[in-house]
C-alpha cells in the first residue's frame, strides 16, 4: 500500500489539539492551580430551552414505532431547510432555494470536505492569520506545495495586519479559490458590504470561487456588515457559504451546520451544487433527526429570543475582555462583531512566549496568533465563550500581572 504522503508534510498535531496537550500537561503537574480556558472557541452556556424541549420530544418520537425514523434525508428534512431559507436568507432579502442548502454535522467538516469537488490544480488563497482548517485540508489534498520559510509554496497568503485593518488586499496574481471568513476567525474583525463587493467582483471577473465562512454572523452588531455573502449582488455566481449552529446556538457538542451552494454557481457549465449533492449523498448520511429538531427550534419565536440572550451574554464577555485589556494599555482588536478579541502581545513578546507566560504565571489559556499563520506572530486571541465570572477573573489576572 501507499499512504497519502501529503499528511507527512503537515505538523503532526492540529493547533487546538496541540494547545490542549500543553494545558493538560500543565494541569497534571499543577493540580492545585485552576485554569481559565479562553483558547478554543468552544461555548460554555447550556443549549437554549427551546432546543432542549425539541430534542426531548424527538427522543420520545424515536422511542415509538409509529414515529420512529431511520436514515434522515441526506441533505436535511424539508422543514429545517425551509426554516433556514426563510430566517437566515429571505428575511435578509436573499432568495435561496431549499435545494441550495445542505445540512451537515458542522462548518468545519464542510470547509474541509468541499475540496473533494475541486481540482487539486487550483491555486488557493487564504488570509494570514487564518483558521487552520482551510490550510491543513488543502495540504492533505495536495494543493499546498511545500513548506518553505514559514509558508506553503503553492498557497497565496493575504496578510491581514494592523496596517490594512486586518482586511486582505485583492490578490495581485490570479487565484482560483479564495477562503474568506467574516466576521473573522481569528482577528475578530468584520468586512463591510462595500468591501465584500470588491471580492465578489474580483471572483466573477477572474472565474474564482469564494469559500465564505460566516460561522460568526450571529455576533454582528453593525448594519453595514453582511451576515451572508449572498447579500452582495453577484455572489451567487462565485460563492459557497458555510454556516454553523455551533457559535450561533451553542451546538459545538451537538454538531450541526449547513452549506449553501447556489444553482447559478457553475464551472464550465457544470453546477457545483450537483457535485456537492453527489459528494454528500455518497460520503455523508445526514444529520440525526434529534439534532435537526434542535436546530429547527432555533428558528421558533422562543428559540430566537433565547439564542439572542445567549449571544448577548458572550457579546458582553467580549466587551469585558476588550475594555479590560485596553485599560491595561494593550492594543486590542475585534470584539465588536465577534466573540474573539485579538491583542498585540506586550513588549514584542512572541505569541507562544506570551501563551506560556499566561499559562504558567496566571493560568489563563488563549491561542497564540502564530498558530494561525506567520502574520499572527506577535498577536494573541482570547475568546468570549467562557463564563462571565471566568472572563472577569481572567482579565483581572492579566491586569494584576501586566500592570505594575
Ligand atoms: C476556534 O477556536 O478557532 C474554533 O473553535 C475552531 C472551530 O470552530 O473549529
Amino acid at each position: 500500500m501507499k499512504i497519502n504522503d501529503n499528511f507527512l508534510k503537515i505538523q503532526s498535531s492540529y493547533l487546538f489539539s496541540n494547545i490542549a496537550k500543553k494545558v493538560n500537561a500543565y494541569t497534571a503537574a499543577n493540580p492545585d492551580k485552576p485554569i481559565i480556558r479562553l483558547g478554543i472557541g468552544d461555548v460554555t452556556r447550556p443549549l437554549a430551552p427551546a432546543c432542549i424541549d425539541a430534542m426531548h420530544k424527538a427522543v420520545d418520537e424515536m422511542a415509538d414505532e409509529k414515529t420512529f425514523m431511520g436514515y434522515p434525508p441526506e441533505y436535511g428534512h424539508k422543514w429545517i431547510l425551509e426554516a433556514i431559507a426563510e430566517n437566515d436568507y429571505r428575511q435578509r432579502g436573499v432568495e435561496i432555494d431549499e435545494s441550495e442548502i445542505f445540512l451537515s454535522d458542522g462548518a468545519k467538516s464542510d470547509c474541509g470536505n468541499i475540496g473533494d469537488i475541486l481540482s487539486v490544480d487550483n491555486k488557493v488563497a487564504v488570509c494570514d492569520p487564518v483558521y487552520p482548517v482551510y490550510v491543513d485540508t488543502n495540504v492533505m489534498a495536495g494543493r499546498s506545495g511545500d513548506f518553505v520559510n514559514g509558508g506553503w509554496s503553492n498557497i497565496y497568503y493575504m496578510p491581514c495586519t494592523a496596517e490594512n485593518n486586518f482586511l486582505p488586499c485583492l490578490p495581485t496574481e490570479k487565484v482560483d479559490i479564495i477562503y474568506l471568513c467574516f466576521p473573522n476567525n481569528p482577528t475578530g474583525m468584520a468586512i463591510t458590504k462595500t468591501e465584500l463587493k470588491k471580492w465578489v467582483d474580483y471572483a466573477n471577473e477572474n472565474g474564482s470561487l469564494i469559500l465564505f465562512d460566516s460561522a460568526y454572523e450571529a455576533f454582528i452588531t453593525e448594519d453595514d456588515v453582511p451576515h451572508s455573502i449572498f447579500e452582495i449582488e453577484g455572489a451567487k455566481t462565485c460563492a459557497i457559504e458555510f454556516r454553523s449552529f455551533s457559535k450561533t446556538a451553542g451546538f459545538t457538542g451537538v454538531r450541526c451546520g449547513y452549506t449553501v451552494v447556489p444553482h447559478d454557481l457553475k464551472c464550465d457549465g457544470v453546477e457545483l451544487n450537483s457535485l456537492w449533492a453527489r459528494r454528500q449523498a455518497t460520503k455523508f448520511n445526514g444529520v440525526s433527526y434529534i439534532t435537526q429538531r434542535a436546530a429547527a427550534a432555533c428558528y421558533s419565536e422562543e428559540g430566537k429570543k433565547q439564542i439572542r440572550e445567549i449571544i448577548a451574554y458572550y457579546q458582553n464577555n467580549a466587551k469585558v475582555i476588550y475594555n479590560g485589556l485596553k485599560e491595561c494599555g494593550f492594543t486590542v482588536y475585534g470584539a465588536k462583531n465577534s466573540p474573539y478579541v485579538w491583542l498585540k502581545t506586550p513588549d514584542n513578546m512572541g505569541s507562544w512566549e506570551f501563551f506560556d507566560t499566561l499559562l504558567n504565571e496566571i493560568q489563563v489559556v488563549g491561542t497564540p496568533g502564530e498558530g494561525f499563520g506567520p502574520s499572527g506572530e506577535g498577536y494573541f486571541r482570547l475568546t468570549a465563550f467562557g463564563s462571565y465570572e471566568n472572563t472577569v477573573k481572567a482579565v483581572e489576572r492579566i491586569k494584576n500581572y501586566f500592570v505594575k
